[in-house]
């Protein structure tokens, strides 16, 4: 029988706990104010540490975490392997200077009590700011410097994870939710880190505990005080509700009775099958509750074809969570613990400036602040009554920046979140669009622009032509202009 936790190295990182001890419960247990006491919690994790969960998640939110952590790293004798901390800076959307990111970093090294962040991970609102991208080249040139180990990512879906790659950022993590009943990271999030050696990291594992014996069987909780299972239980819902969740506890019983573990071991062990996935983050309910003993039987089971079987045929009778790995934070359904983003920020500011026309009543331009607007006489979009356009918009960055060079499907990515924001600044969105075109410079290369084109109108389906164009301005690949159509309140 495994006796610690199996064990991985990250590309150009450090070698981890496949069973990741997740640190949020630190901020529950601390949400009324009160915190852990340093030395009994970093006693804790020393326990944890000492039966090889010697690695920890956590995040600058997660209550007094990081200096939990740091307490457990400083009594590390010279010369000993030191636990691994992992944790996550998620700024609120606004400018992404130098000055901004260092600060950042040095806050986690401070609280950790390190020189170098083991593995920093970096968390992003909206992607239609598109700061995102300097807080990431910032970070990297930090790492450079040697302050952080290794970089990731937390909540990116597959267009954005592969986006960062193609401008040039090293990531080798992504953390995102994964689990019997979210399983979104097994479809193009799995299919990129199998083509780039980016490795996943999954939480919500076990939704919070919902996928635990505690559960099979039981009536619908009508209320949920605890913030972390109210939102797995929106993730439920959104996979088909309560029965369709049974149909996967009892699968998972039956498996778990099988293999003589538990039924948490089974919902472990089929995420830790996936090849993708180099660990799972399990929360601990530090001096309140462990469960390492049976964690770590995980490394004992080993599911077969019938196993497999028997969990997608529970899985059939479910509905597929909609979308990729981070939507549940940046669109509805908001599957976050209160449906929205108000647990975590008041508003994300807009990029674009939006003024009225002085002659012309009823009509409002966006502009993004690009000097050869004026120059050029143009707006990035106009509003006209109830239609919006927006200006045939490139994967510029900054000034004159071009994203992802010699990447077309990368550069449409980036190019359809500023369309978005432009869209939003005259109070329409990506759902009001009637029509796209989409200007190629290759029309060989038309696959991967489309792909990402269908990612984002698949269910709005506007009218569209693509076109070669010979040469586009500057290194860009891609160009794209759109049209949107506000639909009055329904209603009205
Ligand atoms: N990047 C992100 O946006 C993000 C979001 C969420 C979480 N995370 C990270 O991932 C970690 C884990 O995620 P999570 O806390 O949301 O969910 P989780 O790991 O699915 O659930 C943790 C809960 O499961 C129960 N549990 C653990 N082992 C068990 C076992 N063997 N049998 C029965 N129940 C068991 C415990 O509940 P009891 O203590 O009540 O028994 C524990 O609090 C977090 O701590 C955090 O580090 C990251």
């Amino acid at each position: 029988m495994t006796r610690h936790p199996e064990r991985i190295r990250l590309p150009g990182g450090p070698e981890i706990s496949r069973l990741i001890c997740g640190l949020w419960q630190v901020a529950d247990i601390e949400k009324d104010g009160g915190t852990l006491d340093p030395d009994a919690a970093a006693d804790a994790l020393a326990a944890y540490a000492e039966e090889g969960f010697d690695t920890f998640d956590m995040a600058d939110h997660y209550g007094s975490a990081e200096l939990i952590t740091g307490r457990l790293l400083s009594r590390t004798p010279p010369g000993a392997r030191r636990p691994v901390a992992m944790t996550k800076w998620c700024p609120e959307p606004g400018p992404m200077t130098p000055e901004v990111v260092r600060r950042g970093v040095q806050e986690r090294l401070d609280r950790l009590g390190v020189e170098r962040v083991d593995l920093l991970q970096f968390h992003w609102w909206s992607f239609e700011h598109p700061a995102w991208l300097d807080a990431l080249h910032e970070m990297n040139r930090l790492r450079e410097e040697g302050l952080i180990c290794a970089l990731g990512v937390t909540n990116f879906d597959a267009a954005h994870l592969a986006l960062a790659l193609a401008d040039g950022i090293p990531l080798v993590s992504n953390q995102v939710s994964f689990s019997l009943v979210d399983r979104r990271a097994g479809g193009a999030l799995s299919e990129l880190c199998a083509r780039t050696g980016v490795k996943l990291f999954a939480y919500g594992t076990l939704c919070g505990g919902f996928l635990s014996e505690k559960w099979l069987g039981r009536p619908e909780p009508e209320t949920i005080p605890d913030w972390s299972r109210a939102k797995y239980k929106r993730f439920i819902d959104a996979a088909g509700g309560w029965a369709a969740f049974q149909g996967i506890l009892s699968a998972a019983a039956g498996i778990a009775r099988k293999h003589g573990v538990s039924l948490s071991n089974v919902a472990s062990a089929w995420v830790l099958d996936h090849e993708a996935v180099a660990a799972t983050i399990i929360g601990a309910r530090l001096t309140e509750s462990e469960h390492r003993g049976d964690n770590l039987r995980v490394f004992d089971v080993m599911l077969d074809a019938e196993d497999r079987a028997a969990l997608d045929a529970a899985f059939a009778a479910t509905d597929p969570i909609p979308g990729d790995c981070g939507d549940e934070y940046r669109r509805p359904p908001f599957l976050t613990a209160s449906g929205d983003l108000s647990h975590h920020l008041d508003t994300i500011p807009s990029v674009l400036e939006t003024s009225a026309a002085p002659t012309r009543p009823g009509r409002t331009r966006a502009s993004s602040g690009s000097v050869w607007e004026p120059l050029a006489g143009y707006s990035r979009a106009v509003r006209v009554g109830d239609r919006v356009l927006v200006s045939g918009t490139t994967a510029t960055h900054g000034a004159d920046r071009c994203v992802a060079p010699g990447d077309p499907g990368a550069q449409t990515t980036y190019i359809l979140d500023k369309i978005a924001a432009s869209l939003g600044a005259l109070g329409a969105g990506i759902e009001d669009v009637v029509r796209t075109r989409v200007y190629l410079t290759d029309v060989t290369q038309w696959e991967p622009v489309s792909r990402a084109h269908g990612r984002v109108f698949g269910e709005v389906l506007p009218a569209n032509t693509l076109l070669q164009a010979g040469a586009l301005v500057g290194d860009y690949l891609v160009e794209i202009e759109a049209e949107a159509v506000i639909d009055p309140a329904p209603g009205s």
